[in-house]
C-alpha cells in the first residue's frame, strides 16, 4: 500500500514539474514541452544503465530515433525528462541551440559537477568555473591557443605522428589492428608534449612502458564504469577505493610534473628572452602574475588531459574507419597531400592548404561528434528564446542530433566531406555544424584539434593505404564507448605505402 501511494505522489510531483517548462510554437501558442510518461522514463533509464543499453553498437542513435517516435516532440525538436533529481530539457532545434549557447553565465551556466570525483578531477578548472572566476582561467589560457602559439608546436605533433607510424610499421606489420587504441596512445602524447613540455611515453610497449602511464590508461578505463555513478553503492562494492586509488596516483603525478616545470621555468625565466612554451608554462605564468591558485592549475591540467586527448583520439580513429570504407575519398585525400607536400613532413602553411584532409574532418566531427550533448543549468526561472525553463533545469543541445537534422544535411548518415564544400554549404546554416560547440563556452583546444588531426592524417595518408580487413570480428559502426568509438574488434589492414 504504502509502495502505491508513494508512487502515485513521486508521479504527480513530477508531473508538476514537467507543467512548469513551456515552449511557445510558430504559431505563437503556449505549451508544455512535450515529454513521455514521467515515471515510464524513470524506469526505462534505469533498466537501460542497469542493462548496459546506454552503450554499445547505435546506442545513441537509437535512443534518438526513440524520442522521436513522439511526434510533437519530432516536430517542436525539444522535450524534457526527468531522472531520480535532475531535470533535463533538449533541444536540437539549431536557432533555439544557439540562443542557449550564447546565453551569459548568469542566464544558463554550467551546471556544477554531480559527481565528487567530477568536482576534484575538474572543479575550480575553466571547464567548469563560472562567471569572474572563469574569466581569469580564459584569460591565463587563450595565449596558449591563439594560431600564432598553436602553429609553433606543429614540430611536436610530427615527431609523436612519425613515432606512431614507425611503432605501427614495426609492431603491426601486416597484421590486422584496431586502431582507435593507437590513436589515444598517439594523442595522450601529443597533450603531453604540445600541452605540457614532457614526454609521456605512451608510445612505448612492454617493459619500457612507465608506472604513470599504465596508471593513467586504468584510470581511463575505470571511469567508463557506470558503477561510479551510484557513489554509496560504489563504496560498499569497494569500486571506489579502486578510483580513488588511481586518482590519488594520477594527482601526485600532476604535482611533480608541476613542480619540476616551475623549477625549470624559475631558472629560464632569468633569461629575459624566456617566452612560456606550452600551455602548462602559461598557467604557471599566469600563476606568477594572475593569481591562478596551484590547486587551479593542477584542475587545469587535468581538463587538458581528458579533453585534449579522447576528443581528438576518437575523431581521428573514426575518420580513418571512414577513409577504408570510402577507397576513392582516400585516394583523393592522399593525393592532396602528395602534391602539396610530396612524402616530407607537411609545413604549417601547406597543412591549411588541405582543402579535402579539412573537409574529412569536418565530415567526421559532423557524423561521430566528440561531445554529443553539452549542457547547462538555468539558475532562475527564465525565457530563453521560444523556451519558458523552470530554476534548477538542465538544457542540453544535441549536438548529435543537429549534426543529423535532414533539413540541414541530405541523406544525413553518408560520409560525404564534399558537403562542406562553398557551393554545397551556402544554403545552410553555420551554426548546423558545431562539434566544438558555440558562444562564449566553446572549446577552447579546437585550433589545437583540429592542427593536431590535419598533421596526423596527412603523415599516415603519406606512410599508408587503409583498407578494411575482411576477417574482422566486427564490421564498422557507431559505437558507444568512451565516446562514440568505433566498436571494439573491428580491425584494418594498414598497407605501407
Ligand atoms: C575533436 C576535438 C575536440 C572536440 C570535438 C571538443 C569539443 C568541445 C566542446 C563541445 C566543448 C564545450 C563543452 C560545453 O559547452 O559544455 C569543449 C570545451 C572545452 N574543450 Fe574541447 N574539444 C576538442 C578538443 C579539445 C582539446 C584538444 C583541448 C585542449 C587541448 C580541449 C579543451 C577544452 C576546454 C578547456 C573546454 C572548456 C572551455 C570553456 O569552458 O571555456 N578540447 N570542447
Amino acid at each position: 500500500m504504502l509502495i502505491i501511494v508513494s508512487t502515485i505522489l513521486y508521479y504527480l510531483k513530477l508531473n508538476s514539474l514537467y507543467q512548469k517548462n513551456f515552449y511557445q510554437t510558430p504559431s505563437g501558442q503556449t505549451k508544455v514541452i512535450p515529454h513521455f510518461n514521467p515515471l515510464k522514463t524513470q524506469i526505462k533509464g534505469l533498466y537501460d544503465i542497469v542493462t548496459n543499453k546506454i552503450r554499445g553498437r547505435d546506442a545513441f542513435r537509437r535512443a534518438l530515433e526513440q524520442l522521436l517516435v513522439h511526434s510533437e516532440i519530432k516536430e517542436s525538436k525539444l522535450c524534457q525528462s526527468s531522472f531520480f533529481g535532475m531535470h533535463m530539457i533538449l533541444t536540437w532545434n539549431a536557432e533555439v541551440a544557439r540562443a542557449i549557447l550564447f546565453c551569459k553565465d548568469s542566464e544558463l551556466g554550467k551546471p556544477e559537477a554531480f559527481l565528487k570525483l567530477q568536482e576534484r578531477l575538474v572543479g575550480d578548472s575553466i571547464f567548469l568555473a563560472v562567471g569572474e572566476k572563469w574569466k581569469a582561467h580564459k584569460t591565463a589560457l587563450s595565449p596558449a591557443f591563439k594560431w600564432d602559439h598553436i602553429r609553433s608546436i606543429l614540430p611536436k605533433f610530427l615527431s609523436v605522428v612519425d613515432e606512431l607510424v614507425s611503432t605501427l610499421k614495426s609492431q603491426v606489420g601486416s597484421n590486422p589492428v584496431e586502431l582507435y587504441p593507437w590513436m589515444q596512445k598517439a594523442t595522450l602524447e601529443a597533450i603531453a608534449s604540445a600541452g605540457f613540455g614532457f614526454e609521456f611515453g605512451a608510445l612505448r610497449e612492454g617493459s619500457d612502458r612507465t608506472a604513470q602511464i599504465e596508471n593513467y590508461e586504468s584510470l581511463m578505463k575505470e571511469f567508463q564504469n557506470p558503477i561510479h555513478l551510484f557513489e554509496r553503492l560504489d563504496r560498499l562494492t569497494g569500486g571506489y577505493s579502486k578510483l580513488e586509488k588511481l586518482f590519488s596516483n594520477f594527482e601526485s603525478f600532476i604535482a611533480a610534473l608541476i613542480s619540476s616545470k616551475r623549477e625549470m621555468i624559475s631558472k629560464q625565466s632569468q633569461n629575459e628572452s624566456w617566452v612560456p612554451n606550452d600551455v602548462l608554462d602559461y598557467l604557471l605564468w599566469a600563476n606568477d602574475h594572475n593569481g591562478l591558485t596551484d590547486q587551479q592549475i593542477a584542475r587545469n591540467m587535468n581538463t587538458f588531459f581528458i579533453a585534449g586527448h579522447e576528443t581528438t583520439a576518437v575523431s581521428l580513429a573514426n575518420l580513418l574507419y571512414f577513409l577504408s570504407e570510402n577507397p576513392d575519398i582516400q585516394k583523393r585525400a592522399r593525393a592532396e597531400v602528395l602534391s602539396l607536400s610530396g612524402s616530407n613532413p607537411p609545413s604549417y602553411d601547406e597543412l591549411k592548404q588541405m582543402d579535402l584532409i579539412d573537409r574529412c574532418i569536418k565530415e567526421t566531427l559532423r557524423l561521430r561528434p566528440p561531445a554529443p550533448i553539452v549542457l547547462r543549468k538555468a539558475d532562475h526561472d527564465q525565457q530563453v528564446h521560444n523556451l519558458y525553463v523552470n530554476k534548477g533545469a538542465l538544457v542540453g543541445v544535441h549536438i548529435y542530433a543537429i549534426h543529423k537534422d535532414p533539413n540541414y544535411w541530405e541523406d544525413p548518415e553518408r560520409f560525404d566531406p564534399d558537403r562542406f564544400l562553398p557551393e554545397q554549404s551556402k544554403n545552410r546554416p553555420p551554426y548546423a555544424w558545431m562539434p566544438f560547440s558555440i558562444g562564449p563556452r566553446q572549446c577552447i583546444g579546437n585550433n589545437f584539434a583540429l592542427l593536431e588531426m590535419r598533421c596526423f592524417l596527412a603523415r599516415i595518408l603519406q606512410a599508408f593505404d587503409i583498407v578494411p580487413d575482411p576477417n574482422s570480428k566486427e564490421t564498422f559502426c557507431e559505437y558507444v564507448g568512451t565516446g562514440l568509438q568505433p566498436p571494439p574488434k573491428c580491425t584494418l589492414l594498414l598497407k605501407p605505402l
